[in-house]
This record gives C-alpha cells, structure tokens and sequence, in this order.
C-alpha cells in the first residue's frame, strides 16, 4: 500500500484506522470518465461554471435536496481544507471570534487561528448536539461567525433539522455569518443528512456551505470541493480579487467531481451498504466484548469516537491501544479531546476491521476484565 499515507507511514504489523480515507477501490464510473479524460491534452480546463462541474452540483442539490444552487453561487477548490482557510482569511480581522463544536477536526479552530481569529468551542453531545444556550453564551462583541461541521468529524454526529433551525436563530439574532462544511454529508447511514442551506430562516447573505467528493468517493488523492452561497452578496464578496491567485482544481479533479456528482451511482450505493455493515460491526462487538469503552454509533461517517476513560489506560489510549493492540487510531488531542478519547476509521475491508477488532478486544483484555 505504498500509495496509501495511511498504510505507508503505520509501524510495521500495525493496523491503521487512522486518516479519513477508505481501502476500497474507486467507482468505475469515475475512473472510465477519468480514462476518457485523458485520451485529450492535459490543458486549462473549460469554465466549469458552463461546461458541467457547476451544473452537475447544482443538479444534485436540487434533485436531493430541492435546493435551488445556481451556478454562479459556486466556486470550485483544490480541497476543502483551503477553502476553509481563505474564507477565515477573507472574513476575520484579528481578534475576531469564531464558534465551532469540538471536539473537532482540527482544520477547523486552525483555519480560524491562521487568519489571526480566535476559535471559542461549543461543547457538542454525542447524541444530543449541542444547546442553544450554551453556544449563545458563548458569543462576544467580536463573534462573527460559526463553523459547523455537519456530519460531525470525529463524532459522526448528524444535526436534525430542529438543531439547525436553533442554530439559524442564533446566528441570526446576533448576524453572524454560518460557515457549513458538510464534506461528508453523503455518508449519512439513514439518509436523514439535512443541509443548512435548506433549513427555513436561514440568511442566504450570511451562509456559505462548502463540500466535494473526497470522502464520499474516496477521492482525497485527487482532490476537488466546492463552495456555494445563495446569497447574491457573499461569493462576489469572498472571491472578489482572487481570481487567478487560488490553484484550481486540476482538470482530472474536476472530471471526477463532476462524475461524482452527476448520479447516485451503483458504486456509491454498494460503499455505503459496506460501511453500514461495518458500523454494525464494531458497534456489536464493542458492545458485546469490550462494554467499558464508551462508544455512540454515528449517523454518519465512517468513524466511531471512542471513549477509554472508565478502562483507565496509562496515558494517551491511542499509543496503549497501539502497544497493547497493534492497531493504529488517532489520538483525541488531535481533535483538541482528552488523552482517553481516539478516533477510529472503519472504512476498511470487513476482513481487516474483524481483524482489528479481534486485536482491540485481545490486546484490551487485562483493563477490561
Ligand atoms: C470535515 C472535513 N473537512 C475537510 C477535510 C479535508 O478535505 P479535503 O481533502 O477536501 O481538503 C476533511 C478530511 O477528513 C474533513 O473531515
């Protein structure tokens, strides 16, 4: 697995459920478009605001979400990640205020903290979200914005339209601009995944929402995401002068998202259908052999936030779980969680999940009993 990071940097023997990507092969929908794609010259890509990207996304949101995204509300990234970053740069002086949900991400707060922000967190309840009290106590005279990851990285939560609606009032009662990152919204497990810009109230004005297909379809090597606002004001605002100066993504990119986008393909359907199978998996076996480890089954996601407290492990439990398991997780810190919270990826095969589940209820076995 010399192409994959995941694989290539774990230590020898060890079982990576690491960094958000999947051991699955890509849709052959995207690799044939990618086939043909390539039987041209590798030059500037035509406009994709008229030629296909734009509408493909468009299409989508209005099939799926009978919401109206018109073309020229779009701008298209190299990767959401750097779209993060300069809307924080665009939006916030110094000092500024954004409010996320952590544990989070880590991309998040540092997208805000890289633009001289400062990023305050909103305590989020695995199962319950978060209280609008709370996130209104949380904002100051230099608020300006809420970052909001839905479905949640690393918890997998998904906001319910209730939640969203409690969130719009907020932002609403003190203007605040709503950033919605919902990259992984089409690995929802009950399909219940609902985008902020369909929720009743929202201020188009004072919402962007940014996406892609890396997670969905396992397309992080490639790259390629987008932002839209439906406000007439916000994109102009954001990307006024910047033409040109921001990397597109590449051609090949733009080819798979459009792909991605254009069809529910079977692919897609088969992926999901995997990684419900899988969420069964380690929520059975987490129940059944290693109860002491807190664990909420996501609505989304492929991953289980994993809480080793009541086992009391020495330590950060990602590096005891790797020493005693030979299984690979991400440590809480990076999601700014305690040492005894990790994140484990459980997009693998169901053979090597079984295998580092096997290795997790073994290697765990002298805290558990
Ligand atoms: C919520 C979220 N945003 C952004 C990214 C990074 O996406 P990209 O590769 O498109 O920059 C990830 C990757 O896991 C993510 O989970």
């Amino acid at each position: 697995m010399d192409f994959s990071r995941r694989w290539s940097t774990a230590a020898p023997g060890v079982i990576p459920l690491t960094i958000a990507d999947m051991d699955f092969a890509p849709d052959p929908a995207i690799v044939t478009a990618l086939q043909e794609r390539l039987r041209h010259p590798l030059v500037y890509p035509q406009p994709y605001s008229t030629s296909g990207v734009a509408q493909d996304i468009g299409d989508y949101y209005r099939r799926t979400h009978r919401v109206d995204v018109p073309v020229e509300r779009i701008r298209i990234f190299a990767s959401t990640a750097a779209a993060m970053y300069v809307i924080f740069d665009r939006v916030l002086e110094a000092g500024d205020e954004v409010l996320y949900f952590a544990p989070s991400y880590h991309h998040l707060p540092d997208s805000v903290t890289a633009a001289g922000g400062r990023a305050v967190p909103v305590e989020l309840h695995p199962s319950e979200g978060f209280d609008p009290e709370k996130l209104r106590s949380r904002i100051g005279p230099r608020t300006k914005a809420v970052l909001i990851c839905n479905p949640h990285n690393p918890t997998g939560h998904q906001f319910s339209r209730e939640q969203l609606r409690d969130l719009v009032a907020v932002a609403a009662e003190h203007d605040l601009l709503i950033v919605a990152n919902e990259l992984h919204s089409r690995l929802s497990h009950d399909g219940a995944f609902v985008p902020l810009s369909s929720v009743e109230g929202v201020s188009h004005d004072r919402l962007i929402t940014l996406s892609g297909a890396t997670k969905s379809h396992n397309l992080s090597g490639l790259g390629g995401a987008f932002a839209f606002s439906l406000g007439e004001s916000l994109i102009p605002r954001l990307w006024a002068e910047l033409a040109g100066r921001l990397p597109s993504p590449s051609a090949l990119a733009q080819t798979a998202l459009s792909c991605a986008y254009r069809e529910d393909s079977p692919w897609l359907r088969t992926t999901l259908d995997v990684l419900g199978g899988n969420r069964r998996m380690v929520s059975r076996q987490f129940r059944e052999n290693l109860p002491a480890v807190r664990f909420l089954e996501p609505a989304a996601t492929y991953f289980a936030w994993l809480d080793f407290s009541a086992l009391r492990l020495e330590g950060d439990a990602a590096e005891v779980v790797q020493d005693a398991c030979r299984v690979a997780l991400l440590p809480g810190a990076e999601f700014g969680a305690p040492a005894a919270f990790a994140r484990m990826t459980f997009a693998s095969t169901p053979d090597t999940l079984q295998l580092a589940l096997t290795r997790l209820i073994e290697g765990l076995s002298p805290w558990h009993s």
